[in-house]
């Protein structure tokens, strides 16, 4: 079965994360094609979807939310399952537990009705760079610290279980 690891990146680390997630699935035998989102021209092709992107003011960016919204009949028919790559693992101190809250948030901006097997928030990476002087000083006062933080176990982790799953049926 051949499956969609689709993403949406403002600055490259959730390609980094789709590509770790297909070699996942590649590893247990399934056949996974790697694609930002804007550039899938045939999504009927794909028996199962696992999509992501990069979180920006607790949703993912525009052109996932479009893929979902075009073929949310076509999802509705497949296995799907969201992963959103954002930055908790930046948070530190009491500002920690505000990463994990955001998933449903995330969640609940996606376009109504789509269906998944499950959600996953990754941590991305973040540099001063990437953000406005206001974004900066939020980030600071949350505790915030630079870097890379993908943790490629839990990312492997969540391929396997996603292979398996998919195997088993
Ligand atoms: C403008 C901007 C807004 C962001 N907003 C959030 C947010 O609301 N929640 C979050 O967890 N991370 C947020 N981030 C962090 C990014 O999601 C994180 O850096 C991620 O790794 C970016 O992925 P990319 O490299 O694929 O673009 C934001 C980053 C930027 C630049």
């Amino acid at each position: 079965m051949d499956v969609l690891v689709g993403y949406a990146t403002a600055h490259g680390s959730t390609r980094g994360v789709a590509e770790r997630l297909a070699v996942g699935l590649g590893r247990a035998g399934l056949k996974a094609d790697v694609r930002p989102l804007e550039a899938v021209d045939d999504a009927d092709a794909y028996g199962a979807f696992v999509l992501g992107s990069a979180v920006h003011n607790q949703t993912w960016l525009a052109p996932a939310r479009k893929f979902v919204r075009e073929n949310l009949d076509l999802l509705a028919s497949r296995p799907v399952w969201i992963y959103s790559v954002g930055m908790p693992g930046a948070l530190r101190g009491p500002w920690k537990r505000l990463g994990p809250m955001q998933a449903p948030v995330i969640v609940r901006s996606l376009p109504a009705g789509l269906s998944y097997r499950s959600h996953e928030l990754f941590s991305g990476v973040i540099r001063a760079s990437q953000l406005p002087l206001g974004g900066r000083i939020r980030f600071r006062l949350l505790g915030g610290r630079y870097g890379d933080f993908r943790d490629w176990a839990a990312i492997d982790g969540w391929a396997a279980g996603i292979a398996a799953e998919l195997l088993r049926a």
